[in-house]
């Protein structure tokens, strides 16, 4: 089965999204549009060391020199270190601005090598190959690149688009159900936030045992892309509806930075920050049945025992958030499921009651 999805911007050259089960002769063809001997491969550790006969040969059939830079595993290497490693690499490999970057790995690989990308020499050619659930579905659509600062996450960055995204299910046929059920947790927003019936959709792949096989998430994985795009084609540069993407991400940035981002995962913190802004948009009238979300909380491993800060410190943190503007914090908040909206925040009691019980529900 293969698949595409045409995304437009206004920013950049449009693009294909490809989804598919082995787009290697996909890659391959597509590699065609370039002319440089040259190609700059930015993979994942884990990725170089399973899958580099899988994507060196496709590549291979167009560059007669692939560079490979390895990236660390983990969002310690989303940084500014590792960031100035990969830029130093390239330009002391003769990059030049028709040389392409294949960023291939999860979207610590992605955000990193898309930053890369978009600032070596002003901007060469960038294609994003995800390999983890959460990269197909989320951090590989929509151009937004950059890599953490010790004040924060994602501080430093860019939109830039790729040229290309290949979303290749074969290789989650090596990612741990860990790292499935934090792509899970992106699919659920989509649910919350646009298509409800998706949360009915990831019930059937995970009700009795997690469905491992990646072919079965295909679809789940396009529907989710096709959010996506729908939504940052609109508003490539986030001024509007683009922040309805942020549904549970003001609470899990608090979490992530307290977790000083090795404790809880992207996925793990956006699950418990969803519970969060849920539990928020119920207190300001709405009526949403918290178990669309907590039905699937066994899939998660971790608990928010570790978080020792009152809620009212915990609010406090979400005002640092970047998002935040005119030092006013605004949350997206759910009118009902697939009803999403801002709400400026002006009193904060029933943000820290959603944060109370929210640390109850994970104890
Ligand atoms: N740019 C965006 O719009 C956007 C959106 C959402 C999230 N993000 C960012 O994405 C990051 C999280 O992405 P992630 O969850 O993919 O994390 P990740 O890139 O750290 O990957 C998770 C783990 O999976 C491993 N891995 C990757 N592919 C594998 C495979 N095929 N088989 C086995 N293991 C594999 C990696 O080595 C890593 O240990 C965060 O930094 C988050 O901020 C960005």
């Amino acid at each position: 089965m293969f698949d595409t999805i045409r995304v437009e911007t206004s920013t950049a050259s449009d693009y294909d999204l490809h989804f598919g089960n082995d787009l290697r002769n996909e890659l391959t063809d597509f590699a065609k549009i370039y002319t440089s001997d040259k190609a700059f491969i930015l993979v994942d550790a884990f990725v170089l060391e399973h899958h580099r006969e899988y994507f060196e040969a496709p590549l291979n059939e167009q560059f007669s020199e692939l560079k490979i830079f390895e990236i660390p595993r983990g969002e310690q290497a989303k940084s500014i270190k590792v960031y100035k490693q990969a830029m130093n690499y390239l330009l002391e490999n003769g990059v030049d601005r028709g040389t392409p970057v294949f960023a291939i790995g999860g979207g610590v690989t992605g955000d990193l090598a898309g930053f890369v990308a978009a600032t070596a020499l002003r901007g060469i050619p960038l294609v994003h190959i995800p390999t983890t659930l959460l990269a197909m579905v989320d951090s590989s659509i929509g151009g937004k690149t950059g890599v953490n600062h010790d004040t924060g996450k994602n501080l430093v960055g860019s939109f830039y688009q790729p040229e290309a995204v290949f979303a290749d299910v074969k290789y989650l046929e090596t990612l741990p159900q860990k790292e499935m059920v934090n792509g899970v947790s992106e699919i659920l927003k989509y649910g919350m936030i646009h298509s409800p019936d998706i949360i009915d959709q990831i019930k059937e792949l995970t009700k009795n045992e997690f469905n491992m096989d990646g072919q079965n998430w295909l679809d789940l994985i396009r529907q989710s892309a096709q959010i996506k795009v729908d939504i940052v084609s609109e508003d490539v540069l986030e001024s509007g509806k683009r922040v309805f993407l942020n549904f549970g991400h003001t609470y899990g940035h608090v979490l992530e930075k307290l977790g000083n981002y090795n404790l809880y995962s992207h996925g793990q913190a956006v699950y418990a920050g969803m519970v969060g802004a849920t539990y928020a948009s119920n207190k300001l009238g709405s009526n949403i049945d918290l178990s669309n979300l907590l039905e699937f909380r066994s899939l998660y491993d971790f608990d928010l025992q570790d978080i020792t800060h009152n809620p009212a410190e915990l609010v406090e943190l979400m005002k640092h958030d970047k998002k935040v503007k005119d030092s006013t914090l605004r949350l997206v908040l759910l009118k009902d499921l697939g009803m999403p909206y801002v709400y400026k925040v002006a009193e904060t009691g029933f943000i820290e009651d959603s944060w109370q019980q929210t640390l109850k529900i994970f104890l």
